[in-house]
């Protein structure tokens, strides 16, 4: 493609998305993985997406990382994430399909969370169920629920529990029988989810990624241990962060980089290097505040030169000025050692560019990132 990047005294790194996601990280994966050993994906799941190109071929991928085009590097979708067998198995298809070996370079974290039949439902219903501004505009991939449920323990499957059948089964009958009365009490569901269905489906996919299945904490350590290289692959973007982004419209997952330990199950002090990833405007899907949005010709411009559509959903991407105060906070956060600016070319037809560099808010200047969405609204 033309760019080149020395990462020789980089150290293990991570790449993370400054913004609200979209920034444009899996091409700056794809020219880094040729020099390194692994890549770890360590949060979100299938309501991110990346397209692949394979040949003449273009085709989305959500929850493989990216490194999989590279025969030698292992691709590993660790601890962090929450994994929709669904859309994974079909994945693994596709890209065997197109001819991609994947046998010996895709690893599954058996720690990792399922997300179920009903945790999609879930999140369709709550969402439809919430008024106009309460919105999140989630992605409808059962990412907030599964979350939920891996910190609410009793309700939650790993993908381990899918190789212990009696368990799985019982475990499942369950979980079932709540949430039944939970989407009845809730959203008046009369046809009651099945548990034999969910089990028999779940069962047939988990025979499908049983040979990616593998210890992944152990495999990426024991790779740190033995003087590889690891790229950690931020998913979303720094300001979706459950803790540190614009809550409660955020993603369900430690978006941000401080999500890379936690996620892959490394010590914090692994990562050397941390890459910042920003477009040279701003862009956000679903609800939530925007400042620097342009709801006119401009934003709608913008949409269509940077072919701002959303790579999971198809939804048409909110479009605006680049907002330094906003990256600012996500960049310290960060503590981003580089920054990557992407799509700087969609700008080139424009005589003059505005910069967000402080919010105005009453007779008040603001230079610092709101904590409250309402603020920042
Ligand atoms: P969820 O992650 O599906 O629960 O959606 C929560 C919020 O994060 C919504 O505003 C989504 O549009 C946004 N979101 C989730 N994944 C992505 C992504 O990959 N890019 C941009 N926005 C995302």
């Amino acid at each position: 493609m033309g760019y080149e990047f020395d990462t020789s005294s980089w150290g293990h790194a991570c790449i993370v998305g400054l913004q609200w996601g979209d920034e444009g990280k899996g091409k700056i994966v794809d020219l880094l993985t040729e020099q390194y050993d692994l890549v770890v994906r360590y949060s979100g799941g299938a309501n991110a997406g990346h397209t692949v190109r394979i040949g003449q071929e273009k085709f989305a991928l959500h929850l493989v990382p990216s490194g999989i085009l590279r025969p030698n590097v292992v691709a590993v979708i660790s601890t962090g994430v929450v994994i929709d067998p669904e859309v994974l198995v079909t994945e693994i298809n596709t890209l065997r399909g197109r001819g991609v070996h994947i046998e010996r370079n895709l690893c599954i974290s058996d720690r990792a969370h399922v997300v179920m039949p009903y945790h999609k439902m879930q999140d369709s219903l709550s969402e439809s169920a919430a008024s106009g501004a309460e919105k999140i505009g989630t992605t409808a991939r059962g990412i907030g629920p599964c979350y939920a449920d891996k910190m609410y323990r009793s309700m939650a499957i790993r993908v381990g529990d899918l190789y212990k059948p009696e368990i799985f089964r019982q475990k499942l009958s369950g979980i079932v029988q709540k949430k039944n009365i939970l989407l009845k009490a809730l959203y008046g569901c009369d046809t009651p989810i099945d548990a034999e269905a969910i089990y028999a489906q779940y069962s047939d996919l988990a025979e499908q990624l049983r040979p990616f299945v593998c210890d992944a904490t152990a495999l990426v350590n024991d790779g740190i241990e033995a003087g590889k290289r690891v790229l950690f692959e931020g998913a979303q973007g720094t300001l979706l962060d459950i803790d540190h982004g614009t809550f409660p419209f955020v993603t369900s997952s430690t978006a941000s980089a401080c999500g890379y330990a936690a996620g892959a199950g490394v010590s914090p002090r692994t990562v050397k290097t941390i890459l910042g990833v920003i477009k040279a405007y701003t862009t956000r899907v679903g609800g939530g505040p925007f400042p620097t949005e342009l709801a006119d010709a401009t934003g709608q411009y913008i949409r269509d030169k940077g072919h701002e559509y959303g790579t999971t959903t198809g939804r048409p991407r909110r479009c605006g000025w680049f907002d330094a105060v906003a990256v600012r906070y996500a960049a310290a956060l960060a503590g981003a050692d580089e920054l990557a600016i992407m799509l700087l070319d969609v700008l080139s037809e424009f005589d003059e560019l505005a910069i967000c560099t402080a919010y105005r808010r009453g007779g008040e200047r603001l230079e610092h990132f709101p904590a409250h969405a309402h603020v920042l609204a």
